[in-house]
Protein backbone atom coordinates (compact mmCIF):
# COMPACT_ATOMS: atom_id res chain seq x y z
CA UNK A 1 0.00 0.00 0.00
CA UNK A 2 1.53 3.42 -1.17
CA UNK A 3 1.91 5.76 2.20
CA UNK A 4 1.28 9.33 1.87
CA UNK A 5 2.37 11.90 4.65
CA UNK A 6 1.16 15.59 4.10
CA UNK A 7 2.81 17.73 6.61
CA UNK A 8 0.80 20.56 6.77
CA UNK A 9 -3.09 20.15 8.26
CA UNK A 10 -4.10 23.75 7.13
CA UNK A 11 -7.13 24.70 4.61
CA UNK A 12 -4.44 23.06 1.30
CA UNK A 13 -3.30 20.09 3.43
CA UNK A 14 -6.27 18.61 4.61
CA UNK A 15 -8.70 19.46 2.44
CA UNK A 16 -6.54 18.04 -0.73
CA UNK A 17 -5.71 14.68 1.22
CA UNK A 18 -9.22 14.14 2.40
CA UNK A 19 -9.90 14.41 -1.39
CA UNK A 20 -7.08 11.87 -2.27
CA UNK A 21 -7.96 9.46 0.21
CA UNK A 22 -11.52 9.29 -0.76
CA UNK A 23 -10.43 8.67 -5.06
CA UNK A 24 -7.97 6.60 -4.17
CA UNK A 25 -9.10 3.60 -0.98
CA UNK A 26 -6.00 1.47 -1.80
CA UNK A 27 -3.61 4.74 -0.57
CA UNK A 28 -3.18 5.17 2.81
CA UNK A 29 -2.88 9.02 3.87
CA UNK A 30 -1.85 10.91 7.18
CA UNK A 31 -1.97 14.49 7.72
CA UNK A 32 0.49 15.15 10.15
CA UNK A 33 0.84 19.18 12.06
CA UNK A 34 2.53 20.19 14.77
CA UNK A 35 -0.46 22.31 15.67
CA UNK A 36 -2.44 19.79 18.68
CA UNK A 37 -5.71 21.52 18.21
CA UNK A 38 -5.64 21.43 14.70
CA UNK A 39 -5.33 17.89 14.49
CA UNK A 40 -7.70 17.15 17.42
CA UNK A 41 -10.20 19.39 15.48
CA UNK A 42 -9.57 17.06 12.58
CA UNK A 43 -10.18 14.48 14.39
CA UNK A 44 -13.37 15.80 15.96
CA UNK A 45 -16.67 16.45 14.77
CA UNK A 46 -16.36 19.99 14.37
CA UNK A 47 -13.54 20.03 11.59
CA UNK A 48 -11.04 23.10 11.87
CA UNK A 49 -12.04 24.34 8.39
CA UNK A 50 -16.00 25.10 6.92
CA UNK A 51 -16.33 24.21 2.89
CA UNK A 52 -19.48 22.62 1.79
CA UNK A 53 -19.05 18.86 1.06
CA UNK A 54 -15.48 18.73 3.08
CA UNK A 55 -17.43 17.06 6.65
CA UNK A 56 -18.86 13.87 4.39
CA UNK A 57 -15.81 13.48 2.66
CA UNK A 58 -13.94 13.19 5.70
CA UNK A 59 -16.29 11.07 7.51
CA UNK A 60 -16.54 8.39 4.99
CA UNK A 61 -12.57 7.60 5.00
CA UNK A 62 -11.85 8.93 8.60
CA UNK A 63 -10.41 6.20 10.16
CA UNK A 64 -10.35 3.61 7.36
CA UNK A 65 -7.52 5.15 4.65
CA UNK A 66 -7.20 8.75 6.26
CA UNK A 67 -5.49 9.86 9.52
CA UNK A 68 -4.85 12.73 11.28
CA UNK A 69 -1.74 13.13 13.77
CA UNK A 70 0.83 14.57 15.50
CA UNK A 71 3.42 12.13 15.38
CA UNK A 72 5.28 14.05 12.72
CA UNK A 73 8.41 12.10 12.58
CA UNK A 74 7.06 8.64 12.42
CA UNK A 75 4.55 9.57 9.41
CA UNK A 76 7.43 10.95 7.51
CA UNK A 77 9.81 8.15 7.93
CA UNK A 78 7.06 5.48 6.79
CA UNK A 79 5.74 7.31 3.97
CA UNK A 80 6.74 6.90 0.18
CA UNK A 81 5.16 10.46 -0.63
CA UNK A 82 5.32 13.22 1.25
CA UNK A 83 3.33 16.52 0.82
CA UNK A 84 4.90 19.81 2.28
CA UNK A 85 1.46 21.92 2.43
CA UNK A 86 2.88 24.24 5.70
CA UNK A 87 2.17 28.06 5.61
CA UNK A 88 4.54 30.45 3.59
CA UNK A 89 3.77 33.79 5.17
CA UNK A 90 5.48 36.70 4.12
CA UNK A 91 8.14 37.58 5.73
CA UNK A 92 8.12 40.29 8.88
CA UNK A 93 11.12 41.45 9.41
CA UNK A 94 14.62 41.33 7.83
CA UNK A 95 15.60 41.21 4.48
CA UNK A 96 12.60 41.07 1.98
CA UNK A 97 10.48 41.79 4.94
CA UNK A 98 6.74 42.94 3.75
CA UNK A 99 7.66 41.14 0.44
CA UNK A 100 9.32 38.19 0.37
CA UNK A 101 7.89 34.73 1.49
CA UNK A 102 9.12 33.33 4.91
CA UNK A 103 10.17 29.50 4.18
CA UNK A 104 11.51 28.84 8.06
CA UNK A 105 8.68 26.80 7.89
CA UNK A 106 9.00 24.82 4.95
CA UNK A 107 12.98 24.61 5.37
CA UNK A 108 12.42 23.33 9.12
CA UNK A 109 10.52 20.68 7.51
CA UNK A 110 12.81 19.52 4.73
CA UNK A 111 15.39 19.34 7.90
CA UNK A 112 12.91 16.88 9.83
CA UNK A 113 12.52 14.99 6.37
CA UNK A 114 16.22 14.59 5.78
CA UNK A 115 16.73 13.75 9.78
CA UNK A 116 14.03 10.88 10.43
CA UNK A 117 14.24 9.33 6.44
CA UNK A 118 14.92 5.44 6.31
CA UNK A 119 13.79 4.69 2.75
CA UNK A 120 13.72 7.02 -0.38
CA UNK A 121 11.04 9.65 -0.69
CA UNK A 122 9.46 11.62 -3.11
CA UNK A 123 8.96 15.05 -1.70
CA UNK A 124 6.05 17.14 -3.12
CA UNK A 125 5.65 20.81 -2.67
CA UNK A 126 2.70 21.63 -1.76
CA UNK A 127 2.83 24.87 -0.41
CA UNK A 128 3.24 27.90 -3.17
CA UNK A 129 7.20 29.25 -2.77
CA UNK A 130 9.47 31.42 -4.69
CA UNK A 131 11.13 29.81 -8.10
CA UNK A 132 14.03 27.73 -7.34
CA UNK A 133 13.04 26.64 -3.89
CA UNK A 134 13.01 22.82 -4.95
CA UNK A 135 16.71 23.39 -5.96
CA UNK A 136 17.54 24.78 -2.31
CA UNK A 137 15.21 21.77 -0.69
CA UNK A 138 16.92 19.07 -2.69
CA UNK A 139 20.21 20.65 -1.02
CA UNK A 140 19.01 20.59 2.58
CA UNK A 141 17.52 16.91 1.75
CA UNK A 142 20.85 15.31 -0.20
CA UNK A 143 23.26 16.92 2.50
CA UNK A 144 23.01 14.36 5.12
CA UNK A 145 20.96 12.19 2.84
CA UNK A 146 22.53 8.56 4.16
CA UNK A 147 22.41 7.17 0.40
CA UNK A 148 18.40 8.19 0.55
CA UNK A 149 17.44 8.81 -2.79
CA UNK A 150 14.94 11.86 -3.02
CA UNK A 151 13.15 13.10 -5.81
CA UNK A 152 11.73 16.80 -4.85
CA UNK A 153 8.29 17.47 -7.18
CA UNK A 154 6.17 20.48 -7.43
CA UNK A 155 2.80 20.58 -7.43
CA UNK A 156 0.73 23.41 -6.93
CA UNK A 157 -2.16 22.29 -8.57
CA UNK A 158 -1.21 18.84 -9.89
CA UNK A 159 0.36 15.86 -9.14
CA UNK A 160 0.07 13.02 -11.76
CA UNK A 161 1.21 10.01 -9.98
CA UNK A 162 -1.67 10.17 -7.56
CA UNK A 163 -4.22 12.63 -9.55
CA UNK A 164 -4.59 10.06 -12.60
CA UNK A 165 -6.44 8.13 -10.36
CA UNK A 166 -9.62 10.61 -11.14
CA UNK A 167 -7.90 13.40 -13.60
CA UNK A 168 -8.03 12.74 -17.23
CA UNK A 169 -4.46 12.44 -18.47
CA UNK A 170 -4.57 15.51 -20.38
CA UNK A 171 -5.21 17.79 -17.92
CA UNK A 172 -2.64 16.80 -16.29
CA UNK A 173 0.51 19.33 -17.09
CA UNK A 174 3.89 18.28 -16.74
CA UNK A 175 7.01 21.20 -16.65
CA UNK A 176 9.90 21.77 -15.53
CA UNK A 177 10.33 22.25 -11.77
CA UNK A 178 10.70 25.98 -11.81
CA UNK A 179 8.31 26.81 -14.44
CA UNK A 180 6.06 24.96 -11.78
CA UNK A 181 6.90 27.05 -9.24
CA UNK A 182 6.52 30.31 -11.22
CA UNK A 183 3.23 28.86 -12.88
CA UNK A 184 1.45 29.45 -9.59
CA UNK A 185 2.39 32.76 -8.64
CA UNK A 186 1.70 33.88 -12.38
CA UNK A 187 -1.62 32.38 -11.81
CA UNK A 188 -2.85 33.83 -8.66
CA UNK A 189 -1.29 37.05 -10.35
CA UNK A 190 -3.38 36.88 -13.18
CA UNK A 191 -6.78 36.19 -11.12
CA UNK A 192 -6.06 38.86 -8.82
CA UNK A 193 -5.18 41.26 -11.63
CA UNK A 194 -8.31 40.75 -13.48
CA UNK A 195 -10.37 41.72 -10.08
CA UNK A 196 -8.09 45.03 -9.79
CA UNK A 197 -8.69 45.81 -13.49
CA UNK A 198 -12.51 45.25 -12.65
CA UNK A 199 -12.60 47.18 -9.61
CA UNK A 200 -10.30 50.30 -11.44
CA UNK A 201 -13.19 50.39 -14.18
CA UNK A 202 -15.89 50.42 -11.10
CA UNK A 203 -14.87 54.05 -10.02
CA UNK A 204 -14.78 54.64 -14.05
CA UNK A 205 -18.12 53.59 -13.78
CA UNK A 206 -18.91 55.77 -10.73
CA UNK A 207 -17.67 59.07 -12.25
CA UNK A 208 -19.20 58.56 -15.73
CA UNK A 209 -22.41 57.08 -14.85
CA UNK A 210 -21.64 53.48 -16.93
CA UNK A 211 -22.50 50.35 -14.98
CA UNK A 212 -19.77 47.43 -14.20
CA UNK A 213 -21.76 44.85 -14.07
CA UNK A 214 -22.96 45.76 -18.05
CA UNK A 215 -19.20 46.52 -18.41
CA UNK A 216 -17.98 42.92 -17.53
CA UNK A 217 -21.02 41.07 -19.02
CA UNK A 218 -19.96 43.06 -22.31
CA UNK A 219 -16.59 42.56 -22.58
CA UNK A 220 -16.68 38.91 -20.87
CA UNK A 221 -18.88 37.96 -24.16
CA UNK A 222 -15.71 38.42 -26.26
CA UNK A 223 -14.16 34.83 -25.60
CA UNK A 224 -10.73 36.14 -25.53
CA UNK A 225 -11.65 37.82 -22.38
CA UNK A 226 -14.20 35.14 -20.58
CA UNK A 227 -17.08 35.98 -18.53
CA UNK A 228 -15.13 34.76 -15.40
CA UNK A 229 -13.63 36.46 -12.10
CA UNK A 230 -14.90 39.90 -13.28
CA UNK A 231 -17.28 40.62 -10.54
CA UNK A 232 -16.19 43.77 -9.22
CA UNK A 233 -16.19 44.21 -5.51
CA UNK A 234 -14.94 46.06 -2.12
CA UNK A 235 -11.77 44.33 -2.64
CA UNK A 236 -9.98 40.76 -3.12
CA UNK A 237 -8.67 38.80 -0.23
CA UNK A 238 -7.41 35.52 1.09
CA UNK A 239 -4.94 33.94 2.02
CA UNK A 240 -2.92 34.04 -1.34
CA UNK A 241 -3.54 36.65 -3.64
CA UNK A 242 -1.62 39.32 -1.91
CA UNK A 243 1.29 37.34 -0.39
CA UNK A 244 1.96 36.00 -3.69
CA UNK A 245 2.89 39.00 -5.89
CA UNK A 246 4.42 40.28 -3.35
CA UNK A 247 6.40 37.56 -3.12
CA UNK A 248 6.65 38.23 -7.22
CA UNK A 249 7.68 41.49 -6.76
CA UNK A 250 10.32 40.73 -4.26
CA UNK A 251 11.15 38.05 -6.75
CA UNK A 252 11.30 40.53 -9.65
CA UNK A 253 13.45 43.11 -7.68
CA UNK A 254 16.03 40.42 -7.02
CA UNK A 255 16.40 39.86 -10.55
CA UNK A 256 17.06 43.33 -11.64
CA UNK A 257 13.58 43.97 -13.59
CA UNK A 258 12.12 47.01 -11.42
CA UNK A 259 9.88 47.53 -14.14
CA UNK A 260 8.03 44.07 -13.99
CA UNK A 261 7.77 44.60 -10.05
CA UNK A 262 6.75 47.88 -10.23
CA UNK A 263 3.51 46.72 -12.42
CA UNK A 264 2.75 43.84 -10.12
CA UNK A 265 2.54 46.16 -7.45
CA UNK A 266 -0.02 47.97 -8.88
CA UNK A 267 -2.97 45.11 -8.65
CA UNK A 268 -1.96 45.40 -5.19
CA UNK A 269 -2.33 49.29 -4.86
CA UNK A 270 -5.59 49.55 -6.43
CA UNK A 271 -6.60 46.41 -4.18
CA UNK A 272 -6.03 48.76 -1.24
CA UNK A 273 -7.69 51.96 -3.17
CA UNK A 274 -10.02 49.70 -3.60
CA UNK A 275 -10.69 49.44 0.08
CA UNK A 276 -10.38 52.69 0.96
CA UNK A 277 -12.48 54.00 -1.90
CA UNK A 278 -15.33 51.86 0.22
CA UNK A 279 -14.80 53.39 3.18
CA UNK A 280 -14.88 56.99 2.28
CA UNK A 281 -18.01 56.94 0.13
CA UNK A 282 -19.65 55.12 3.52
CA UNK A 283 -18.31 58.12 5.82
CA UNK A 284 -18.86 60.94 3.06
CA UNK A 285 -22.53 59.39 2.38
CA UNK A 286 -23.28 59.28 5.51
CA UNK A 287 -22.63 63.44 5.55
CA UNK A 288 -19.26 63.29 6.59
CA UNK A 289 -19.26 61.65 9.63
CA UNK A 290 -19.69 57.76 11.36
CA UNK A 291 -18.80 58.86 14.71
CA UNK A 292 -20.91 56.94 17.18
CA UNK A 293 -23.10 56.25 14.28
CA UNK A 294 -24.22 52.23 14.52
CA UNK A 295 -22.78 50.18 11.24
CA UNK A 296 -23.84 46.67 10.70
CA UNK A 297 -21.55 44.80 8.89
CA UNK A 298 -22.82 41.72 6.92
CA UNK A 299 -20.35 39.36 6.25
CA UNK A 300 -16.64 39.12 7.38
CA UNK A 301 -15.10 35.88 5.60
CA UNK A 302 -13.16 36.87 2.39
CA UNK A 303 -15.73 35.19 -0.13
CA UNK A 304 -18.65 33.19 0.38
CA UNK A 305 -19.00 29.45 1.93
CA UNK A 306 -15.66 29.62 3.84
CA UNK A 307 -15.09 30.84 7.79
CA UNK A 308 -11.93 31.85 6.35
CA UNK A 309 -10.83 35.09 7.08
CA UNK A 310 -7.34 35.80 5.82
CA UNK A 311 -6.67 39.21 4.23
CA UNK A 312 -10.34 39.27 3.90
CA UNK A 313 -11.09 43.10 2.89
CA UNK A 314 -13.66 43.36 5.86
CA UNK A 315 -10.23 43.77 7.88
CA UNK A 316 -9.53 46.99 6.39
CA UNK A 317 -13.18 48.17 5.99
CA UNK A 318 -13.73 47.68 9.96
CA UNK A 319 -10.71 49.11 10.77
CA UNK A 320 -11.02 52.10 8.75
CA UNK A 321 -15.17 52.46 10.15
CA UNK A 322 -13.66 51.98 13.83
CA UNK A 323 -10.74 54.44 12.83
CA UNK A 324 -13.87 57.14 12.09
CA UNK A 325 -15.56 56.41 15.60
CA UNK A 326 -18.20 54.42 13.53
CA UNK A 327 -19.96 51.45 16.68
CA UNK A 328 -19.65 48.27 14.44
CA UNK A 329 -21.55 45.12 14.18
CA UNK A 330 -20.91 42.31 12.64
CA UNK A 331 -22.47 39.48 11.69
CA UNK A 332 -21.20 36.62 9.56
CA UNK A 333 -22.75 32.81 9.53
CA UNK A 334 -19.31 31.28 9.79
CA UNK A 335 -16.68 33.06 11.72
CA UNK A 336 -16.79 33.61 15.79
CA UNK A 337 -16.16 36.60 17.52
CA UNK A 338 -12.92 35.36 19.00
CA UNK A 339 -11.48 35.38 15.05
CA UNK A 340 -13.33 38.71 14.15
CA UNK A 341 -11.43 40.18 17.37
CA UNK A 342 -8.19 38.65 16.75
CA UNK A 343 -8.16 39.66 12.61
CA UNK A 344 -8.82 43.45 14.00
CA UNK A 345 -6.10 43.82 16.91
CA UNK A 346 -3.29 41.88 14.43
CA UNK A 347 -1.11 43.40 12.80
CA UNK A 348 -0.38 43.10 9.10
CA UNK A 349 1.28 40.13 7.93
CA UNK A 350 1.33 38.30 10.77
CA UNK A 351 -1.73 36.44 10.14
CA UNK A 352 0.07 33.61 9.08
CA UNK A 353 2.51 32.88 11.75
CA UNK A 354 1.76 30.03 14.15
CA UNK A 355 0.14 31.27 16.61
CA UNK A 356 2.25 32.10 19.62
CA UNK A 357 3.29 35.31 17.45
CA UNK A 358 -0.59 36.36 17.92
CA UNK A 359 -2.36 38.29 20.89
CA UNK A 360 -3.50 35.10 22.52
CA UNK A 361 -6.20 36.90 24.06
CA UNK A 362 -6.32 40.01 21.86
CA UNK A 363 -7.46 43.78 23.43
CA UNK A 364 -11.40 43.56 22.09
CA UNK A 365 -11.64 46.18 19.82
CA UNK A 366 -14.38 48.02 22.05
CA UNK A 367 -16.37 50.11 19.06
CA UNK A 368 -16.87 46.03 17.67
CA UNK A 369 -19.84 43.71 18.21
CA UNK A 370 -20.26 41.15 17.08
CA UNK A 371 -24.23 39.33 16.74
CA UNK A 372 -25.59 36.03 15.18
CA UNK A 373 -27.92 37.30 13.31
CA UNK A 374 -28.07 39.78 10.43
CA UNK A 375 -31.51 41.87 11.68
CA UNK A 376 -29.98 41.66 15.10
CA UNK A 377 -26.48 43.87 13.58
CA UNK A 378 -28.74 46.51 11.46
CA UNK A 379 -31.47 46.99 14.41
CA UNK A 380 -31.12 50.77 15.28
CA UNK A 381 -28.15 50.93 12.64
CA UNK A 382 -27.52 53.85 10.27
CA UNK A 383 -26.35 51.70 7.62
CA UNK A 384 -25.58 48.56 6.15
CA UNK A 385 -22.52 47.07 4.73
CA UNK A 386 -22.32 44.03 2.56
CA UNK A 387 -18.47 42.94 2.57
CA UNK A 388 -19.24 39.19 1.52
CA UNK A 389 -21.29 37.69 -0.88
CA UNK A 390 -23.17 35.08 1.40
CA UNK A 391 -26.35 33.66 -0.68
CA UNK A 392 -28.58 34.36 2.41
CA UNK A 393 -27.96 38.10 2.36
CA UNK A 394 -30.13 37.89 -1.14
CA UNK A 395 -33.04 36.63 0.78
CA UNK A 396 -32.83 38.75 3.60
CA UNK A 397 -36.29 41.02 4.77
CA UNK A 398 -35.08 43.96 3.87
CA UNK A 399 -38.34 45.92 4.64
CA UNK A 400 -37.96 44.03 8.20
CA UNK A 401 -34.41 45.65 7.94
CA UNK A 402 -35.32 49.12 7.04
CA UNK A 403 -37.95 49.25 9.99
CA UNK A 404 -35.70 48.97 12.53
CA UNK A 405 -33.10 51.30 11.19
CA UNK A 406 -32.23 54.86 11.90
CA UNK A 407 -33.30 57.15 8.94
CA UNK A 408 -32.27 58.33 6.41
CA UNK A 409 -31.44 54.25 6.02
CA UNK A 410 -28.03 53.36 4.26
CA UNK A 411 -26.75 49.98 2.28
CA UNK A 412 -23.54 49.96 0.91
CA UNK A 413 -23.10 46.67 -1.19
CA UNK A 414 -19.46 46.17 -1.36
CA UNK A 415 -20.52 43.12 -3.38
CA UNK A 416 -23.59 43.65 -5.39
CA UNK A 417 -25.74 41.38 -4.41
CA UNK A 418 -28.45 42.95 -3.37
CA UNK A 419 -31.46 44.14 -6.38
CA UNK A 420 -30.74 48.12 -5.20
CA UNK A 421 -34.10 49.40 -6.87
CA UNK A 422 -35.65 46.99 -5.27
CA UNK A 423 -34.31 48.60 -1.77
CA UNK A 424 -34.57 52.07 -2.77
CA UNK A 425 -38.49 51.26 -3.55
CA UNK A 426 -38.42 49.85 0.05
CA UNK A 427 -36.57 53.57 1.02
CA UNK A 428 -32.99 52.89 1.13
CA UNK A 429 -30.07 55.12 0.16
CA UNK A 430 -28.58 52.17 -1.71
CA UNK A 431 -24.52 52.86 -2.88
CA UNK A 432 -23.68 49.84 -5.33
CA UNK A 433 -20.13 48.98 -6.81
CA UNK A 434 -19.08 50.10 -10.09
CA UNK A 435 -23.22 51.58 -10.74
CA UNK A 436 -24.97 54.47 -10.86
CA UNK A 437 -26.59 56.10 -7.50
P1 LIG B 1 -2.33 26.96 6.90
O1 LIG B 1 -1.67 27.99 7.72
O2 LIG B 1 -3.80 26.78 6.94
O3 LIG B 1 -1.70 25.52 7.26
C1 LIG B 1 -0.33 25.29 7.42
C2 LIG B 1 -0.15 24.28 8.57
O4 LIG B 1 1.22 23.86 8.59
C3 LIG B 1 -0.43 24.86 9.96
O5 LIG B 1 -1.47 24.11 10.58
C4 LIG B 1 0.90 24.72 10.71
O6 LIG B 1 0.74 24.38 12.07
C5 LIG B 1 1.57 23.57 9.95
N1 LIG B 1 3.02 23.53 10.07
C6 LIG B 1 3.92 24.55 9.95
N2 LIG B 1 5.18 24.09 10.09
C7 LIG B 1 5.08 22.76 10.31
C8 LIG B 1 6.03 21.70 10.52
N3 LIG B 1 7.34 21.95 10.50
N4 LIG B 1 5.57 20.45 10.75
C9 LIG B 1 4.24 20.18 10.75
N5 LIG B 1 3.29 21.11 10.53
C10 LIG B 1 3.71 22.39 10.31
O7 LIG B 1 -1.86 27.21 5.40
P2 LIG B 1 -2.63 26.81 4.03
O8 LIG B 1 -3.66 27.82 3.71
O9 LIG B 1 -3.00 25.38 4.09
O10 LIG B 1 -1.48 27.02 2.99
C11 LIG B 1 -0.35 26.14 2.92
C12 LIG B 1 0.46 26.50 1.70
O11 LIG B 1 -0.30 26.31 0.51
C13 LIG B 1 0.94 27.95 1.65
O12 LIG B 1 2.22 27.97 1.05
C14 LIG B 1 -0.05 28.62 0.75
O13 LIG B 1 0.51 29.72 0.09
C15 LIG B 1 -0.35 27.52 -0.25
N6 LIG B 1 -1.68 27.59 -0.86
C16 LIG B 1 -2.78 27.94 -0.11
C17 LIG B 1 -4.04 27.93 -0.70
C18 LIG B 1 -5.30 28.32 0.06
O14 LIG B 1 -6.35 28.43 -0.56
N7 LIG B 1 -5.27 28.50 1.36
C19 LIG B 1 -4.18 27.53 -2.03
C20 LIG B 1 -3.05 27.15 -2.76
C21 LIG B 1 -1.80 27.19 -2.15
C1 LIG C 1 -7.45 31.59 -5.20
C2 LIG C 1 -7.39 30.99 -6.61
O1 LIG C 1 -8.65 31.22 -7.25
C3 LIG C 1 -7.08 29.51 -6.54
O2 LIG C 1 -6.95 29.01 -7.86
C4 LIG C 1 -5.78 29.31 -5.77
O3 LIG C 1 -5.50 27.93 -5.62
C5 LIG C 1 -5.87 29.94 -4.41
O4 LIG C 1 -6.22 31.35 -4.55
C6 LIG C 1 -4.57 29.97 -3.66
O5 LIG C 1 -3.51 29.80 -4.21
O6 LIG C 1 -4.69 30.27 -2.49
P1 LIG C 1 -9.20 31.66 -3.21
O7 LIG C 1 -8.27 32.68 -2.64
O8 LIG C 1 -9.63 30.55 -2.35
O9 LIG C 1 -8.52 30.99 -4.49
O10 LIG C 1 -10.53 32.38 -3.70
P2 LIG C 1 -10.98 33.11 -5.05
O11 LIG C 1 -12.26 32.55 -5.48
O12 LIG C 1 -9.89 33.17 -6.05
O13 LIG C 1 -11.28 34.59 -4.52
C7 LIG C 1 -10.24 35.44 -4.05
C8 LIG C 1 -10.79 36.80 -3.73
O14 LIG C 1 -11.17 37.50 -4.90
C9 LIG C 1 -12.05 36.75 -2.85
O15 LIG C 1 -11.98 37.78 -1.88
C10 LIG C 1 -13.16 36.99 -3.84
O16 LIG C 1 -14.30 37.53 -3.24
C11 LIG C 1 -12.50 37.98 -4.77
N1 LIG C 1 -13.11 38.00 -6.13
C12 LIG C 1 -13.13 36.88 -6.90
C13 LIG C 1 -13.64 39.19 -6.61
O17 LIG C 1 -13.62 40.22 -5.93
N2 LIG C 1 -14.19 39.20 -7.86
C14 LIG C 1 -14.24 38.10 -8.65
O18 LIG C 1 -14.75 38.19 -9.78
C15 LIG C 1 -13.68 36.92 -8.16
Amino acid sequence: MVKICCIGAGYVGGPTMAVIAIKCPAIEVVVVDISKPRIDAWNSDTLPIYEPGLDDVVKACRGKNLFFSTDVEKHVAEADIIFVSVNTPTKTRGLGAGKAADLTYWESAARMIADVSKSDKIVVEKSTVPVKTAEAIEKILTHNSKGINYQILSNPEFLKEVYAHWVPEENIITTNLWSAELSKLAANAFLAQRISSVNAMSALCEATGANVSEVSYAIGKDSRIGPKFLNASVGFGGSCFQKDILNLVYICECNGLPEVANYWKQVIKINDYQKSRFVNRVVSSMFNTVSGKKIAVLGFAFKKDTGDTRETPAIDVCKGLVGDKAQVSIYDPQVTEDQIQRDLAMNKFDWDHPMHLQPTSPTAVKQVSVVWDAYEAAKGAHGVCILTEWDEFKKLDYQKIFDNMQKPAFVFDGRNVVDAEKLREIGFIVYSIGKPL
